[in-house]
């Protein structure tokens, strides 16, 4: 099984305002993921202390496999998904990040101005999507056939010493 956070960062979206289709957008498509399982979902605005205590519980205390994060990713003076994520990764894995980019960058290029970050806390990977439903099925689908691979890795290795 591949335990699965779905993390929408979103002032709109917490408040009501508008509709988490991004997040039911990764839902359906974590769903394709062979034993792909959406364990944990959440909904914050764009703050960054909100989204790193979400990001340290779900990979501490509920050891998900994956986080997957939606929005917050862009240049707006809101925008701090990838610091909240970095303050709380110990490892990145910018390769994730950088597929993302390129892969977009065949859609619009736009896609330039998104900051996602990747990595590793634990034995949990984190992946910053952006905001918008249309971007996260560009980006995901892309990303979706490695993430079994690069789980399994993460926990069939070794102890660090
Ligand atoms: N990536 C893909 N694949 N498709 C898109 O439409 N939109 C871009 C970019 N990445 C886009 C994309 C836009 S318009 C912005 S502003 C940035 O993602 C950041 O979005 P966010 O702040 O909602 O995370």
């Amino acid at each position: 099984m591949i335990s699965v956070g779905i993390l929408t960062v979103s002032d709109g979206a917490f408040h009501g305002a508008r509709e988490d289709v991004s997040g039911e957008t990764i839902r359906a498509l974590v769903a394709q993921l062979p034993e792909g399982v959406a364990s944990a979902s959440a909904i914050v605005p764009d703050e960054q202390e909100r989204i790193a205590a979400v990001l340290r519980e779900w990979s501490d205390e509920k050891r998900l496999n994956l986080v997957l994060t939606t929005g917050g990713t862009g240049v707006a003076p809101r925008d701090v998904t990838p610091e909240a994520t970095l303050s709380v990764l110990e490892r990145e894995a910018p390769g994730i990040a950088e597929a993302m980019r390129a892969i977009s960058l065949q859609y619009t290029r736009m896609a330039m101005l998104s900051r996602g970050v990747a990595g590793v806390r634990g034995r949990t990977l984190i992946i910053n999507l952006p905001g918008s439903p249309k971007a996260v099925r560009e980006c995901l689908e892309y990303i979706l056939p490695t993430l079994p691979h690069a789980v399994n890795l993460l926990v069939e290795g070794p102890k660090e010493h």
